[in-house]
């Protein structure tokens, strides 16, 4: 049975969390000598000068209307990264408790575990890149705290299989983290769907992908109520910027646009698909459910060398094992796109 108090660490349910001059005086004043703020204004413009809402509160409550949850179960973060990091400091103790993810994934899982001293297990994801449940519910221990599950996964770019991850959090009694940074750009729908269902479920999301939003540093992360309070507890005070808030806020005004733009993506994504395997050096393309594409090609190393040198820079993933001789390629602008297939086409082995 998963029980949130059994895992989260002691301290964090004990310590107080910092009450900001924001969180002591609520109301609205004529003079405010309460934050030692610069009065006279800010060299930034705007309202700079003064700390942004600690609670993000105009911004949550758009984003729960959008994706049909409570403004209680939304967590905001500097980068999801941020909430990453944020839910190993919640409930792993440094040197005691320990993580589990599934390689080939997103390499901050492994950062975070580092930083925070906790001790990661693996268990590789099979050759398709889908979890074999079995394993790694066998790899849990009494100390593991978190599962990190990403889907659409990165490098890969394929979904993970819905019922594999239902399996490890109906067998699992700690955190199962569903990282859907590409999600905009599959036809799964979103865990975010299913938290009612599943009480140690934590989904995360960024603004960094299908909105185009990575330079202002804005990711999510839903869960219960409980979970959120918890994430809300242990982060710095001030951690989504004035300027993202309302740059967000503007944003999320614009889902014809956001729509736009992921469809213009994902048409793009479907010409290079069928373009790529057409090249004698291109083995295979992996299939994709985000905004990139995974390539085994004859030499990866060779080929992102020539690219670079053709100013086309692509991330080469031959060194991560399951991705031998792979290249990661981000799908870019028709130009772009077109550009890259020239250069590959060109290139002689
Ligand atoms: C799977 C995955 N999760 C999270 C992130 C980080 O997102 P953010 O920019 O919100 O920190 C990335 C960025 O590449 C990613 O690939």
């Amino acid at each position: 049975m998963f029980d949130l108090q059994s895992i989260v660490r002691p301290n964090v349910w004990r310590m107080k969390p910092y009450a900001s001059a924001r969180d002591e005086f609520k109301g609205t004043a004529s003079v405010y000598l309460d934050a030692n703020e610069n009065n006279l204004g800010s060299l930034a413009g705007n309202n700079y000068n003064r700390y942004p809402d600690p609670h993000q509160k105009a911004l949550k409550s758009k984003i729960a209307t959008i994706k049909g949850v409570k403004p209680s179960q939304i967590f905001l973060g500097n980068g999801s990264d941020e909430a990453i990091d944020l839910l190993f400091r919640m409930v792993c103790r440094p040197g005691q408790d320990r993580a589990l993810f599934l390689p080939p994934t997103y390499g901050m899982y492994e950062v975070s575990a580092n930083l925070n001293d906790v001790q990661l297990d693996t268990v590789q994801l099979t050759a398709d890149f889908q979890i074999p449940v079995a394993e790694v519910l066998r790899n849990v221990k009494p100390e593991t705290k978190l599962i990190f599950i990403c889907s659409p996964n990165n490098p890969t770019g394929n979904n993970i299989n819905p019922e594999d991850i239902e399996a490890i959090l109906d067998n699992f009694d700690g955190l199962v983290i569903v990282d859907e940074a590409y999600i905009d750009f599959s036809d799964e729908p979103s865990w975010t769907t299913r938290l009612q269902d599943f009480p140690n479920l934590v989904v995360l999301q960024t603004f960094s992908k299908a909105w185009g939003m990575a330079g202002l540093r804005l990711g999510m992360a839903f869960a219960s109520e409980e979970i959120i309070a918890l994430l809300d507890k242990i982060k710095p005070p001030y951690n989504i910027n004035e300027a993202t808030q309302e740059l967000a806020l503007k944003a999320l005004d614009q889902d014809e646009q956001l729509k736009y733009m992921i469809e213009e993506i994902i048409q793009e994504r479907q010409l290079l698909e069928a373009a790529l395997p057409t090249l004698a050096i291109v083995e295979k393309v992996y299939p994709t459910d985000a905004n990139f594409i995974l390539v085994k090609v004859k030499d990866a190393n060779a080929l992102y060398s020539y690219l670079l040198d053709k100013g086309i820079v692509t991330r080469n993933r031959s060194s991560v094992p399951g991705c031998e001789n792979c290249l990661r390629i981000s799908v870019g602008t028709t130009d772009e796109n077109q550009k890259l297939y020239q250069a590959m086409a060109e290139f002689k082995v």
